[in-house]
């Protein structure tokens, strides 16, 4: 059963809000991820799996898109979790599951997704247990199934210019915060605590994320594509580019 939340769609675009401060081309990049799925349907309403998928952003647009789709939301954050229960309403499975581990795995309830989506996540674990995780994705799909990844993946051949480009956002960005325009991250967790309904399930999420954020570790987009290949997908590529980040996609 899903907690009470008064009103998840604040929530919602307040998260939203507070992600696109940093990922101002946030929707763009999921256009490219469901064009992606798109292009790959076989005469069936998508299974998609939202791994990592907090709030549950891209299951509600996937199920926007795609209406008769089965979404499957998997992440270990109770407080995410519980406004994307309360947002989707029995339109999609929730699973609570820790990516660090395989035994992820055995909480799907399907055992081949058309599409494995995902964004701005992926980065939380290190890179041994993404290199497995990314075999295990290519497992989940049908063959002909599509994994999408965008993340912070910058191009490794413009290293100073990428530098100077986040060093500008960065800039931008905190004369946002500086006005009360948008949240920021720490800001947007605070105002959460403190919100009766969620502020047990933000406690318990400090005692998962002790840092309360990633570990930054952010390789160039060069480097999932090579992961991917080697994790035996049939085609790699990059299906977005904005700034410092990218979306890969790979085709079992
Ligand atoms: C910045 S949020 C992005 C959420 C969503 N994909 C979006 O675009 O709004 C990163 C997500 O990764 C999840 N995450 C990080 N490490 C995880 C792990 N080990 N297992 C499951 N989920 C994890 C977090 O709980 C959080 O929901």
């Amino acid at each position: 059963m899903s907690p009470y939340i008064a009103d998840p769609w604040a929530w919602q675009e307040s998260w939203d809000r507070q992600q696109e401060a940093y990922l101002p081309d946030r929707e763009h990049r999921f256009a490219a991820m469901l064009d992606t799925v798109d292009a790959v349907l076989d005469g069936r309403p998508p299974r998609v799996l939202d791994l990592a998928g907090g709030t549950g952003t891209i299951s509600l647009r996937a199920l926007a898109r795609f209406p008769d789709a089965e979404a499957t939301l998997v992440d270990l954050d109770p407080a995410l979790l519980a406004i994307a229960g309360a947002s989707l309403a029995g339109r999609a499975t929730i699973v609570t599951a820790d990516l660090n581990t395989p035994d992820w795995l055995a909480t799907l309830p399907h055992r081949e997704y058309d599409a494995v989506l995902t964004a701005t996540a992926l980065h939380w674990l290190p890179a041994d247990r993404l290199t497995r995780l990314y075999a295990e994705l290519r497992d989940v799909l049908r063959p002909g199934g599509v994994f999408v990844n965008a993340d912070h993946m910058p191009d490794d051949t413009v290293p100073e210019l990428t530098k100077r480009l986040m060093d500008r956002a960065r800039e931008r960005r905190d004369a946002r915060y500086a006005t009360g325009s948008v949240l920021s991250w720490s800001d947007w967790w605070e105002r959460a605590g403190s919100d009766p309904a969620l502020a047990p399930f933000v406690a318990e999420r400090h005692a998962i994320y002790p840092t309360g954020h990633s570990p930054e570790w952010n390789p160039p987009v060069s480097w999932h594509l090579a992961t991917l290949t080697a994790a035996g997908f049939s085609e790699v590529g990059t299906i977005w580019r904005g700034g410092p980040d990218a979306a890969v996609a790979a085709v079992r």
